[in-house]
């Protein structure tokens, strides 16, 4: 309920004359699959997935293409006109063109990466940081079991840490990045210690409610470099767009601008 995607896709809808609508659907877990074989019969043109179905979608789509196989999750599905389900995942795409649109010269071999959390999300960003050729990532998460399989998943570059470490995880790091739902709204800050992340170091939140986390309001305060969760968000929905309709939607300051007011 806190998703600013039905105000991206209607902002889409309008400037490229579409009649369509994207609804937000409160699925329950255990009912993904009669959902997603609801849409073709429905007349969706497909949908995206967010917590908690990424994974579990997986089993339930016909077809997935070789980003979600990689990743082990599915962010957007296509619903084809024969009724078979395609799934991949966007949110790569969507947190590297943030990335980029922020610091177009950003080197992702320039020092070590830390990834705080190992959910859904995390999967999508590492897999992302690594094709980009990070060479060392710390992936920190509270449960080191599914940082240790993630790990495993990806094998090097991704090194699993002990939450208890997540402060001394930092030491030399080039990038920082929050991928755990802590410092969304109603939830606690991120408890970490910013003291020995390097002066150099750019600290993202893939969170965008709010635009300032807690730790990327930390980040700020001690003259580090901050990059919020929305552009991710509005990033992934253009290939969604050019799945489903075969359109490519702009990322606009004014679109931006109109979602960050309501936020
Ligand atoms: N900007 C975007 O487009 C975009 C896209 C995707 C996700 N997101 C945001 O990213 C966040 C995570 O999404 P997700 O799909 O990855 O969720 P998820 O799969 O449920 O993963 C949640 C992560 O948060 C960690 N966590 C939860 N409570 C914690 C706590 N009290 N202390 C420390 N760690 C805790 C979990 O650790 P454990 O493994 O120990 O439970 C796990 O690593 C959400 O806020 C979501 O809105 C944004």
């Amino acid at each position: 309920m806190h998703s600013r995607s039905p105000m991206l896709h209607a902002y889409w809808f309008a400037e490229h004359g579409l009649a369509g609508a994207y609804a937000p659907l409160a699925i329950e877990p255990g009912k993904l699959g009669p959902a997603l074989r609801a849409l073709h019969p429905l007349g969706f043109a497909g949908c995206n997935l967010t917590i908690p179905h990424k994974q579990e979608a997986m089993a339930l789509v016909d077809e997935v293409d070789e980003t979600a196989r990689r990743i082990g999750a599915i962010s957007c599905v296509v619903a084809r006109p024969d009724g078979a389900l395609f799934g991949t995942n966007n949110d790569c795409y969507g947190f590297i063109e943030n990335l980029l649109e922020a610091e177009p010269r950003l080197a992702f071999d320039a020092g070590p990466v830390v990834v705080m959390g190992a959910g859904g999300g995390a999967r999508a960003i590492v897999w992302a940081l690594a094709q980009r050729g990070a060479r060392e990532i710390r992936l920190v998460n509270r449960t080191l079991a599914r940082a240790q399989a993630l790990a495993a998943d990806f094998g090097a570059p991704v090194r699993a840490l002990d939450w208890a470490d997540r402060a001394q995880a930092l030491d030399g790091a080039a990038l920082l990045v929050n991928t755990t739902s802590q410092g969304m709204v109603g939830m606690a800050p991120l408890d970490l210690s910013l003291a020995r992340l390097p002066a150099h170091a750019l600290v993202a939140d893939i969170i965008y409610t709010p635009l300032e986390t807690p730790l990327l309001r930390a980040a700020r305060l001690r003259g580090l470099r901050t990059l919020n969760g929305l552009g991710m968000l509005l990033h992934q929905g253009r290939p969604a767009w050019k799945a489903w309709f075969g359109i490519e939607p702009k990322v606009t300051p004014e679109l931006r601008a109109r979602i960050e007011a309501t936020l």
